[in-house]
């Protein structure tokens, strides 16, 4: 599919109105998206757990205009209070959408937006934000034209999703999704993400991801100020090409269940992904010294226990302890013991590989 196959040309009939709502969850990448080109087209493929219990639950009411409007029509509320200050991020949104879909300002719209977790944890809410909108928008169209095939709606969802935030686009499907073109994933494209098409060992069934909280504040350095500095970064050429190499070194790893290599792989990544911000100009930090405490600490653990516990990281000092379910019991014992005094208030997230997003119907 091109991006010609998403511009709909579909239209609102006069006096149409309802409500749709969607769950959906974040993500946490295994290989990092990190350096973007023009139009939210990704620097290198890459691939992510989907979360369960981080997610973004989203209203969409909408009411057709009589007159089409210049300006978007809309009204915006974050769990329960009018939110000003999201308004330009939903703008922006709506504008890269726009050529997409020929109805949108035919509409007035209310949009109520809750999280699952706490605004001020550190933990990013765009996948999660910028999935679920995109979805009741793809839902609004699958109702202007009843006979859309599933598959469409799921891709161009996606389509959606990443205007708004790269790796939102992630967030559709479950429970392994991958996004950008790569020669050995059959039918993968930069401009949306597809559920993982290869076989996947049962040790990654329910793999665990508890988030440890280092920092709740705002992020010194946004992740858009980030993907630009990849722009003549050094490092650039070369960091595009280990994450094509990676990823199809996991294909095998994903296959036969190998933890060993997908250790090294997801940690590597990791880091990866902050030596670059090190190296970039201006160059960053956003691991705090806690971050690195921890990262020792579960490796010291790892070599002790004979476990299969790892971490990676996004763009932010906290943590994800990744862990294969058979191994809940000891490794969360260890976060108990050892790491929550990490963690900013000892707050941290119990989290697991979800199926994405859903609708709530008749919720609302
Ligand atoms: O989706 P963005 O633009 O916020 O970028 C996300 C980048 C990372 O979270 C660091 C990596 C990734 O692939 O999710």
């Amino acid at each position: 599919m091109t991006e010609k196959d998403f511009m709909s040309k579909t239209v609102a009939k006069d006096g149409i109105g309802g409500k749709v709502a969607f769950r959906s969850p974040s993500n946490i990448a295994l290989i990092k998206y990190w350096g973007k080109r023009e139009g939210q087209v990704p620097a290198n493929p890459s691939i992510s757990f989907t979360l369960e219990t981080c997610a973004t639950t989203t209203g969409l009411t909408y009411k057709k205009l009589e007159k089409a409007v210049p300006d978007f029509s809309f009204e915006l509320f974050f769990e329960g209070r009018p939110k000003a200050d999201f308004r330009p991020k939903i703008e922006t949104f709506l504008a890269r959408i726009n050529p997409y879909m020929a109805f949108l300002k035919d509409f007035h719209y209310v949009i109520e937006t809750s999280n699952s977790f706490p605004h001020s944890s550190g933990i990013a809410s765009s996948a999660s934000g910028m999935s679920a909108l995109a979805l009741c928008f793809m839902e609004l169209e699958r109702t202007l034209d009843p006979t859309m095939d599933p598959d469409f709606f799921k891709a161009k969802a996606s389509f959606l999703a990443r205007l708004g935030s790269g790796s939102a686009c992630r967030s559709i499907e479950g429970p392994i999704v991958q996004w950008g073109q790569h020669k050995d994933t059959e039918g993968s494209s930069d401009y949306f993400a597809l559920q993982y098409p290869y076989p996947v060992h049962e040790v990654f069934n329910n793999y665990q991801d508890t988030i440890l909280l280092v920092d709740k504040g705002q992020k010194q350095v946004s992740s858009t100020v980030g993907h630009d500095l990849m722009h003549g970064h050094p490092f650039a050429e070369q960091r595009f090409k280990q994450a094509h190499s990676n990823l199809s070194r996991l294909k095998e790893v994903f296959a036969k269940g190998d933890l060993d290599n997908f250790i090294k792989i997801v940690e590597s990544e990791a880091l990866t992904l902050h030596a670059m911000m090190m190296t970039s100009m201006p160059y960053f930090i956003l691991m705090k010294p806690n971050t690195l405490e921890i990262i020792n600490k579960i490796w010291e653990f790892r070599a002790s226990s004979n476990t299969h516990v790892c971490f990676t990281l996004d763009a932010g000092a906290n943590v994800h302890v990744l862990y294969p379910e058979s191994e809940k019991e000891i490794v969360l014992q260890f976060i108990k013991d050892e790491l929550i005094v990490y963690c900013e208030n000892g707050h941290y997230i119990c989290d697991q590989i979800g199926q994405g997003a859903f609708e709530l119907k008749g919720t609302v």
